[in-house]
């Protein structure tokens, strides 16, 4: 076996694919099949086998409840979310709360995490990509939608530790995407990269200097993808059966994975012919026997379906090239990434919003798992130093303070890495600790944001009120990923952080999820060579306004030193950021206008009344 080597890997909502570096040219690696796209889904038979991938998929018709598909939509999300509500409206494996919030999976008799789920996906990628290229994978770089919060990173971190998999670096999407166009072609663009997948819409604007790639704003909806699309057009067809037949579809498993699998067809079909027809047989069984769904819909039907989840993008655009403080004509290309943009109706209106016809130069499936190869290169021969990534912070991370407000540590669209500190007084005689909530989102009220930590700092100085301090510090990793620690300014003590509850902390259901792996044939590959180092990048300080805290008197901010080994690791900084509540609003009360089934005919009859 050779020297092992690392991939770029695209965790993907429906479909994942990985990427290499080979000679200085990065390239998708296919499974034996020659499919490069690798289904994101986890199944156990009736037998108890463990399926992943294609397998998982072809048998998800006859095995809905113990199929698991879409699971990105659920990981680092908390059980109560709305998010997790709307998802287990179609999906039908079982979902279930666990402790902390958690939501687990149940197939057949076993329980499992999100993060297992997701691990055992990597673990299968891992595996097609060794078997292809004939050498042991044990590094990858894994992107994440840019909107992703703290929670959800976690997640996929934790991911793969368990998949025993060295993630050296998580990724943005869309900065993955802009990596892919621009890397090695000196450029000197501003660009905007619209990444409309299966289960997540992004947009971030970047400034491409050389191999320099600078984020300047990011906007996303981790929930809004072409399983939207597909759950419109089902939602349709159950409409449109329960109108003939009398009979909802939509409440049986089996039935209703059909509609979805056929409509996901009919979808992809319709971005190429003006009509499709969907025509499922034995679908249903009535009084005079077998019904079958047997219907045409029109391009023009479908677009006004989904209309109103695209124009949700649009916003989430206006609002990032306001962010951005770029105006339209400052791009020079707008790239369209994920399976999702092939919509003939989402290329037409991204082109009319930024009045440029979208570029060809990427391939909207590849262009993500190409950039993670590149940066996975990058890092592992030149230590990461010939292409720079400074990514963004999604979404706002703050403390929670009384009367439900937060003060915001890190506003969304700072740049990552970012340090900060804050200086805390007890405001108790004795007081022996000091808790912090932080939460995420672009909300000021606290209820809106979500928790994604909290920090209990113990042994404090016995001293009365007022004259115990404790300086927080608080660093966003270059993958947008947050830690805490504390000191005692006036000892020069660290203080001991004794609790850090996730939100993301994540249940281990099995000890030995991954199986030992097997030799890997060899087959010849061979190794990169490349280019040289560009420039560093400071950590941003900013300074943060006192406010008070729950336990302890917040007193001062004061700009931390950018020394040591914080600032080394600035050098190759990857960012990311989240939504704003405008975007995320808008597309979410798109979807709440999502009929339920029982209200299905009253909405549904208006709605297409006009073609009846
Ligand atoms: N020709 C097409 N027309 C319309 N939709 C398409 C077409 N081809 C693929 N899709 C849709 O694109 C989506 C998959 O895209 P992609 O692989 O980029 O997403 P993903 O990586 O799985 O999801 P995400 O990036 O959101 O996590 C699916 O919903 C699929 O139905
Ligand atoms: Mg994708």
């Amino acid at each position: 076996m050779g020297a092992p080597i690392v991939i770029g890997i695209d965790l993907g909502t429906t479909y994942s694919c990985a990427a290499i570096v080979e000679r200085g040219r990065p390239r998708v690696i296919s499974d034996t099949g020659g499919s490069y796209l690798i289904p994101s889904v986890v199944a156990i038979d009736d037998k108890g086998n463990r399926l992943v991938g294609q397998s998982a998929k072809r048998q998800i018709l006859i095995n809905p409840r113990n199929t698991v598909y879409a699971a990105k939509r659920l990981i680092g999300r908390p059980y109560s979310s709305e998010q997790v509500k709307e998802a287990k409206q179609y999906i039908k494996y079982q979902v279930l709360p666990a402790e902390e919030e958690e939501v687990v999976i149940k197939l057949r008799e076993d329980m499992y995490s999100l993060s297992e789920v997701s691990a055992l996906i990597l673990d299968h990628i891992r595996n097609v990509a060794q078997d292809r290229l004939g050498k042991e994978i044990d590094k990858a770089t894994v992107t994440v939608p840019a909107y992703f919060n703290d929670s959800q990173r976690q997640a996929v971190r934790l991911a793969g530790k368990i998949a025993q998999l060295d993630v050296i670096r998580i990724i943005n999407e869309p900065t993955a995407a802009a990596l892919a166009y621009g890397f090695g072609k000196e450029l000197n663009q501003k660009v905007a990269v619209y990444d409309l997948g299966g289960g997540t819409f992004d947009l971030s604007v970047l400034d491409i200097r050389n191999n320099i790639f600078e984020v300047k704003a990011t906007g996303g909806d981790t929930f809004l993808g072409g399983v939207d699309f597909d759950n419109r057009l089902a939602e349709w067809v159950f409409y449109k059966f329960e109108k003939q037949y009398e009979i909802d579809l939509s409440k049986d498993p089996i039935a209703h994975q059909r509609v979805q699998d056929a409509c996901e067809q009919v979808k992809i079909e319709l971005s190429g012919r003006p009509q499709a027809r969907i025509n499922i047989p034995f679908i249903a069984s009535g009084a005079n026997g077998t019904l079958n769904i047997d219907l045409t819909i029109a391009r023009e039907e479908f677009e006004r379906l989904i209309e109103d989840l695209v124009d949700s993008t649009l916003k989430t655009c206006e609002r990032v090239l306001e962010d951005a403080k770029l105006k339209k004509e400052d791009l020079s290309a707008v790239l369209l990434v994920g399976g999702s943009t092939r919509v003939p109706l989402v290329a037409k209106k991204v082109e009319e919003f930024f009045k440029i016809s979208p570029s060809k130069a990427v391939h909207p499936d590849e262009a993500v798992a190409l950039g993670a190869a590149i940066i996975a290169d990058s890092i592992i021969r030149t230590g990461g130093k010939e292409v720079m990534l400074l990514d963004v912070l999604p979404i706002t991370i703050g403390i929670k303070v009384p009367q439900d407000r937060v003060i915001p540590i890190f506003e969304r669209n700072s740049s990552v890495p970012n340090q900060k500190q804050k200086i805390f007084t007890s405001s108790a005689d004795n007081q022996s600790s000091l808790s912090l909530t932080i939460l995420q989102g672009d909300s000021p009220k606290a209820s809106e944001c979500v928790p994604i930590g909290e920090f209990k700092f113990t042994g404090l100085r016995q001293a009365p009120k007022g004259q115990v301090r404790v300086e927080v510090s608080f660093y966003i990793s270059p993958e947008g990923v947050l830690s805490v620690t504390a000191r005692d300014p006036d000892t020069g003590l660290e203080q001991k952080s004794e609790i850090m509850v996730e939100s993301s902390q994540s249940k281990i259901f099995h000890e030995n999820l991954i199986q030992p792996k097997k030799p890997v044939a060899k087959t010849k590959v061979d190794t990169v060579i490349s280019r040289t180092v560009t420039r560093e990048r400071k950590i941003k300080l900013e300074s943060v306004k006192p406010e008070p805290s729950k336990e302890f008197k917040q007193e001062e901010t004061k700009p931390v030193e950018t020394k040591g080994k914080k600032t080394k690791a600035t050098l190759t900084a990857t960012k990311y950021r989240e939504s704003t509540p405008a975007t995320s609003n808008s597309a979410k009360s798109a979807k709440q206008k999502k009929p339920e089934p029982g209200l299905l005919s009253r909405i549904f009859s208006k709605f297409f009344s006009k073609n009846e």
